[in-house]
């Protein structure tokens, strides 16, 4: 059975995930952080894309202010050309996980697929016999529309801060191409709000009927 998807990500007011140059910006604060460090302690794996990593150099962990006991969520990058750099903060502490295209015969990496971008499917079956039952879905906006496109998200949570980002070229939290039509939409299910911050979090569940 496949791993239970849920994604969660900040927006400004104008729906943006970033700066035009994809620098990061804060668009939460403790309240938040607390909740999303809570939600990475619960699930069994936390999934970025490389261009996530490249951006922001995240360190994928719970920190330990925030959490009773911290568990240390294995961490996922999509990186189809091995561009993961060396030095990067997620090797720094904890199991993590490179997913491929190309032949690859180091530790911790593992080739789905071989066409241009990571087989979301084979990536699934992979994590599912490693025993992840959840998985965190933060982004970015590329990776997003991926699990989007492919039907494999079950929830979905954004914060809204209350800023404005501006600028087209900003990414979202789901960019990729977009529905062509109506039919290619994704229905949500509306679930919950809740304000926090100086924001609010929107909850929704993916509406599979
Ligand atoms: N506000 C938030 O909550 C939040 C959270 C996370 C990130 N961000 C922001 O998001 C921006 C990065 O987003 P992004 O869209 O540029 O990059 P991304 O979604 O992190 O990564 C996209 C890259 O992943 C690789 N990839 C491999 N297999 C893939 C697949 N099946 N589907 C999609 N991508 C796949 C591709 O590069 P290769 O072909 O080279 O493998 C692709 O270009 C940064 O500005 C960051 O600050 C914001």
């Amino acid at each position: 059975m496949k791993p239970k998807v849920l994604v969660n990500v900040a927006m400004s007011a104008d729906g943006k995930i970033a700066l035009s140059d994809r620098t990061e910006v804060k668009i939460s604060g403790e309240e938040d952080f607390e909740r999303v460090h809570k939600l990475r302690n619960r699930v069994d794996a936390i999934l970025v894309g490389i261009g996530t990593v490249l951006a922001d150099d995240p360190k994928l962990t719970v920190k330990e202010k925030y959490v009773e006991e911290a568990s240390h969520p294995l961490k996922v990058v999509l990186d189809s050309e091995g561009r993961t750099p060396e030095d990067a903060q997620l090797f720094d502490k904890g199991e993590w996980l490179i997913a491929t295209t190309k032949e690859v015969e180091r530790e911790g990496w593992i080739r789905c697929g071989e066409r241009d971008r990571v087989d979301l499917d084979i990536l699934m079956e992979e994590l599912s016999e490693r025993g992840v039952e959840e998985l965190l879905v933060e982004g970015g906006g590329e990776v997003i529309s991926s699990f989007f496109e492919e039907g494999l998200v079950d929830e979905f949570s954004v914060f809204v801060g209350s800023l404005v980002i501006g600028g087209k070229d900003a990414p979202t939290p789901v960019d990729g191409e977009g529905a062509e039509d109506l039919e290619d939409t994704v229905n949500l299910k509306f679930c919950s709000y809740e304000e926090m911050d100086d924001g609010i979090l929107l909850r929704y569940e993916v509406d599979s009927g």
